[in-house]
């Protein structure tokens, strides 16, 4: 076993940016021959979950509720990861799930996750979509005047009445609107409500059940402006008779992936003085992520997620319901969380990202190491670029690396370096980027130049911390028919289990 900064010190960014880690996560990292058996097993990539974490940051959510007599109501979205055991994990929670495609509903339907727990939330609709909501009375989250015809239409073709929730954009923030392409303007939600008779026809009928919105970024001037908003058109859509029992402000619930914000700092510095040619680059072709240098100085937004930010996640949510509402027609102004509470309004939130927070890592084995001649070096990785990524341009964290020896099973002939052992002081230390199986120059699994004090041998296992949201699953393809990394999850306990999650089977 070795300990967590000596296992840190075998791979580090320049500069580092260390990965916050769970305990479960350390133990296992200082765990290789067991990390490499279940590589051998599952294959490489591997995604590791670990659900405990979920449970625990939804958890804290729910507290800050509970302490401000808010009706909170979480539901994971669940585009966040496609593991069943989050699901499974939200059901014994008693907490719901936000879907936002076909497959996402009809699985956590087929688990007996209740209709009232779920909800639709999907960019594009289409009329099957719609049916199973219909049939199953699962709210859908109607983004415009399109969406609430075809809702109307298959609910009179299924004579059944249709639960709807109206998605909301383009509130104002410091005199200016938050542009969206999606959402129905509060100005324009009256009149799209005024083609919803009340109260809901048996047959066919509509019932307007709730307001959402789900905004970009991070900011919580944005929810507090979106809460706002929503607080008096529910009073105004009540009043019409609408029974609007809840308001979802979404997801974008902030997280942080280094514990250490100088490291941030530093990060982001090194990065522009690269740009302006001070110093060596710290990325692939000096890649500015959104950066770039003109006439000597660096200018655009970085396009990364703040991997350090605060605050985060629970302290987010009670700065925006401890901020104050704007008085309304017969009602004192006081906090956001006392106004939903006087309405007898629910408060539902759809975070995806910071509810996996600390659930999951990818692992892959080091499958070469080429020496280019300017004496960096390419590490080729049995994985791709889709099973670590995001929209976003990198996974600015620093990968964890795992001297293993080589195999004899795998086949290959053994090597000054797979013989090498003692590890990792045997080997010289070796600067370069981690490269990935498709054919492609931008195939890399990470633009940050890496540095391997102790080197790296075939058979290696390079980890990528906090992978469980987003990172595992958002843009993964199975370009050059590769086959997609298998998920399993692991329990806690000694010795603990491991066990395939079911989604590799359905997909
Ligand atoms: C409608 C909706 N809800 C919730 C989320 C989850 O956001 P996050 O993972 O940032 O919490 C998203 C993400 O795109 C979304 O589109």
């Amino acid at each position: 076993m070795t300990s967590l900064p000596l296992l840190r010190a075998a791979c580090h960014g320049l500069p580092p940016l260390t990965a916050r880690l769970e305990p479960w996560q350390a133990s296992l990292l200082a765990d290789a021959e067991r990390l490499g058996r279940l590589v051998d097993a599952f294959g490489s990539p591997l995604n590791l979950h670990q659900a405990d974490p979920f449970e625990r940051n939804a958890g804290a959510l729910l507290d800050v509720a509970e302490a401000r007599g808010v009706e909170l109501e979480i539901l994971f979205a669940r585009k966040a990861n496609k593991a069943l055991a989050y699901v499974e994990r939200a059901l014994v929670m008693g907490i719901g799930v936000d879907t936002a495609s076909e497959a996402e509903l009809t699985q956590a339907l087929a688990l007996g996750m209740p209709s009232d727990r779920l909800v639709s939330t999907a960019a594009v609709k289409s009329v099957e979509l719609v049916r199973i909501c219909v049939a199953a009375s699962v709210p859908v989250v109607v983004d415009g005047a399109d969406e609430l015809d075809r809702v109307q239409a298959v609910a009179s073709e299924m004579g059944k009445v249709a639960r709807v929730i109206f998605r909301l954009s383009g509130f104002r923030v410091d005199g200016a609107e938050l542009e969206s392409r999606f959402g129905i303007h509060p100005a324009d939600a009256p009149a799209l409500a005024a083609t919803i008779p009340v109260p809901a026809s048996g047959k066919g009928g509509l019932r307007l059940e709730g307001l959402h919105f789900h905004l970009d970024g991070y900011a919580a001037s944005h929810r507090i402006a979106g809460l706002g908003r929503s607080l008096l058109l529910a009073d105004e859509l009540r009043g019409k008779g609408h029974p609007i029992g809840s308001i979802d402000m979404g997801g974008g619930f902030p997280m942080r992936y280094l514990d250490d914000p100088w490291e941030w700092q530093a990060f982001r510095s090194a990065l522009d003085e690269a740009l302006l040619g001070r110093r060596p680059p710290i990325t692939h072709g000096n890649a500015g992520m959104g950066r770039l240098a003109v006439d000597g100085q660096v200018a655009g937004e970085l396009g990364l997620y703040p991997y350090y930010q605060e605050p985060v996640g629970p302290e987010w949510l009670a700065g925006i319901l401890d901020a104050p509402s704007k008085p309304a027609r017969g009602m004192s102004g006081g906090t956001l969380a006392q106004a939903l509470r006087s309405r007898g309004l629910r408060l539902r939130c759809e975070p995806g990202r910071s509810l996996l927070d600390g659930c999951g890592i990818t692992v892959a084995r080091v499958e070469h190491r080429k020496r280019h001649r300017d004496g960096s070096w390419s590490i080729g990785l049995a994985m791709n670029r889709s099973q670590c990524a995001t929209a976003k341009p990198d996974h600015a964290v620093d990968p964890i690396l795992l001297r293993i020896q080589e195999p004899a099973s795998r086949g290959a002939a053994p090597t000054p370096t797979s013989r090498a052992m003692p590890m990792p002081t045997s080997m010289a230390p070796m600067e370069g980027y981690l490269v990935g199986a498709r054919c492609t120059e931008s195939d890399l699994l990470s633009l940050r130049r890496l540095r391997f004090p102790h080197g790296v041998a075939r058979g290696d296992l390079v980890v990528f911390p906090n992978t469980a949201g987003y990172l595992m699953h958002f843009v993964e393809t199975r370009s050059h028919q590769f086959p997609l990394a298998r998920n399993v999850v692991l329990s806690l306990g000694d010795p603990g289990t491991v066990t395939p999650d079911p989604i590799d089977d359905l997909v």
